[in-house]
């Protein structure tokens, strides 16, 4: 399978497997033409920092039931930001956060590519890809732990973490499509999340079990590989 071939299959997967994520446009909308909201897609990408969907989901609804827009979190007092985020931890994105929604509202909005977004408080190269792909259908690799596993196994890559950061980057960004980078970003995550899991991927029922270099070399157990500490 080329690379066109496995980002149609990966798109083909999400289709009907998609997680219901409240952030999220479901891609059924999605190809449709509705695109998610920008405030709420880099509100929960900067809260899935670090932090498990589970642990987000009831802060992702008080922060956007309270500040239904970037300009309303703009206006908010410090301190009944910090108050609302107590218990999700790593206080400086909180703190960030606010500087952000500050600049984006004295900028009129979100800026609409990665590199304009990559310029805020806050916004690293993997936030800055996330919402340019997400809320904007640009064709971004987006690049975290699930997505870097996905790699390492889908290529049988065996160099360690994190040196191989630069070779996944690049397996990422090959198999990004031009059409529906926003739902092809998103279903690797997916899949990281849900099918190639850490420990006992269910590559049975995996959309690139026939592409998958490390099940053809019964290798997916054993990557990513990390630099021990
Ligand atoms: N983890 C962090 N952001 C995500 C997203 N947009 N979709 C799936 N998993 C995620």
């Amino acid at each position: 399978m080329n690379e066109a071939q496995i980002g149609t299959a990966l798109l083909a997967w999400y289709d009907g497997h998609a997680r219901r994520l409240p952030w999220r446009v479901p891609p059924a909308e999605r190809r449709a033409g509705v695109l998610p909201d920008p405030y709420r897609v880099w509100l929960s990408e900067v809260m899935l920092q670090q932090t498990t969907v589970a642990a987000v989901t009831g802060y992702f609804h008080r922060f956007t039931a309270r500040w239904p827009t970037v300009e309303a979190l703009a206006a908010a007092e410090d301190a009944d930001v910090m108050a609302e985020w107590a218990g999700l931890g790593y206080y400086a994105r909180a703190r960030n956060l606010l500087k952000c929604a500050r600049t984006v509202t004295d900028l009129g909005g979100f800026p609409d590519k990665a590199e304009g977004l990559r310029a805020l408080p806050g916004i690293g190269a993997y936030t800055s890809a996330a919402v340019a792909a997400i809320a904007f259908d640009r064709a971004e690799p987006v690049v975290d732990g699930n997505v870097e596993r996905v790699m390492a196994r889908l290529y049988d890559i065996h160099t360690p973490l994190p040196a191989a950061k630069p070779e996944l980057t690049a397996r990422a960004a090959a198999l990004t499509p031009d059409k529906r980078p926003g739902d092809h970003a998103q279903a690797v995550m997916d899949l990281g999340a849900t099918i190639c899991t850490p420990r006992s991927p269910a590559c049975g029922i995996c959309p690139l079990r026939a592409p998958c270099a490390a099940r053809a070399a019964g290798t997916q157990g054993a990557l990513p590989k990390k630099t021990p500490k």
